[in-house]
């Protein structure tokens, strides 16, 4: 770690894709990965229990074109968490992400997610003991708070205790969380985004990887955040209106964009739904991901629409997707 806290600017999570639980699973990925080569990418949250105990295959399998790809755990036993940190590294993803953020009653029950907020000291010996279980970079994503922790001190205070772990990559989610009486819905959207906090946050921390996330909706909006900050996480945007993220690449990294227009994303997605479908995969568990891809353009709706009704059969093929493609009109 930079000890003497000179300012350090990191490149390696400049634009990430947010985990997020029932979508961002490997489908999901590959298509956006099909609009941006230099995103990061990060699973949903797998429980450790899951991971040593489960079937593997299923929770950690994904395809080689995702890297970068951040694995995210949700867990509090250091143990166990070491357990999953070596088995994510044998298995090639790039980073292993642990979730300090998911306000869910399930999750709080088992000591995982924001409650974690509430005990850095834990939270520091759970990444001490990732750090010494694996050589990928091992990071954390959290909340500016939880319930009535005070607005900055708290959130200073974890920050310090888990960095000292030699830990140097925070994404945080720029909200609290309400453990009591807001559902997970609702605790991403009510209580209010503070991005002031989380660039105070990084004012006094210049020699840590800072993350914001919450609320970004555009390529533009994320621009200025990148002059205050290391990196932004997009979530729900990326899912309901993906075609944005067809610029990042150039915007964002200076470098070609892979793919011209929503067609060619859809062809080469049709590709990669015919493989998986020949390998037993079912049409519905891909093509959910992609309804928002013609988001604003004429025949949309048309599109959604010939998707949902007809990958709904469990024969469903990639033919599926070719008939809705000429229902659109891009121009
Ligand atoms: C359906 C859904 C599932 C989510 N699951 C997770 C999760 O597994 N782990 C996590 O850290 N955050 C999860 N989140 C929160 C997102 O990662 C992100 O922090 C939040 O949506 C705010 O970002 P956004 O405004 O860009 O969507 C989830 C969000 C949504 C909408």
């Amino acid at each position: 770690m930079n000890s003497d806290k000179t300012p350090t600017t990191f490149d390696s999570h400049r634009f990430c894709l947010a985990p997020m639980m029932d979508w961002s699973d490997k489908h999901c990925r590959y298509f956006w990965r099909q609009l941006t080569k230099k995103s990061r990418l990060y699973t949903e949250m797998v429980v450790t229990g899951a991971i040593i105990h489960g079937d593997r295959e299923r929770f950690l399998q994904f395809n080689n074109a995702e890297h970068p790809i951040a694995l995210q755990v949700g867990g509090s036993d250091p143990a166990a968490l070491a357990q999953c940190a070596r088995i994510a590294q044998d298995w090639g993803y790039d980073e292993i992400n642990l979730n300090c953020g998911c306000p869910s009653d399930r999750v709080q029950n088992g000591m995982i997610g924001a409650i974690l907020m509430s005990k850095p000291e834990l939270v520091a010996e759970c990444i001490d003991a990732m750090q010494k279980a694996c050589d990928i970079p091992v990071t954390v994503k959290h909340r500016i708070g939880i319930d009535d922790m005070e607005d900055y001190e708290a959130l200073s205070n974890f920050v310090t205790t888990v960095a000292q772990t030699g830990c140097n990559t925070f994404i945080v989610h720029a909200r609290k969380a309400w453990l009591k009486g807001l559902s997970p819905k609702e605790n991403r959207e009510i209580p209010p985004l503070r991005y002031d906090l989380v660039v105070q946050l990084k004012k006094a921390f210049p020699h840590l990887n800072i993350v914001i996330n919450g609320g970004i909706n555009c390529l533009e909006q994320a621009k200025t955040l990148l002059n205050d900050l290391d990196g932004v996480m997009i979530g729900r945007e990326a899912y309901h209106n993906p075609f944005f993220l067809a610029d990042v690449d150039q915007k964002l990294f200076g470098t070609p964009n892979p793919s011209a227009n929503r067609h060619e994303v859809l062809d080469k997605f049709i590709h990669y739904a015919e493989q998986q479908n020949a390998a037993g995969t079912r049409l519905h568990h891909m093509s959910r991901h992609i309804l928002g891809l013609y988001l604003g353009q004429k025949g949309a709706r048309a599109f959604r629409r010939h998707i949902t009704i007809h990958a709904a059969n469990r024969e469903a093929s990639a033919v599926v997707l070719r008939e809705a493609k000429q229902l659109v009109d891009i121009g």
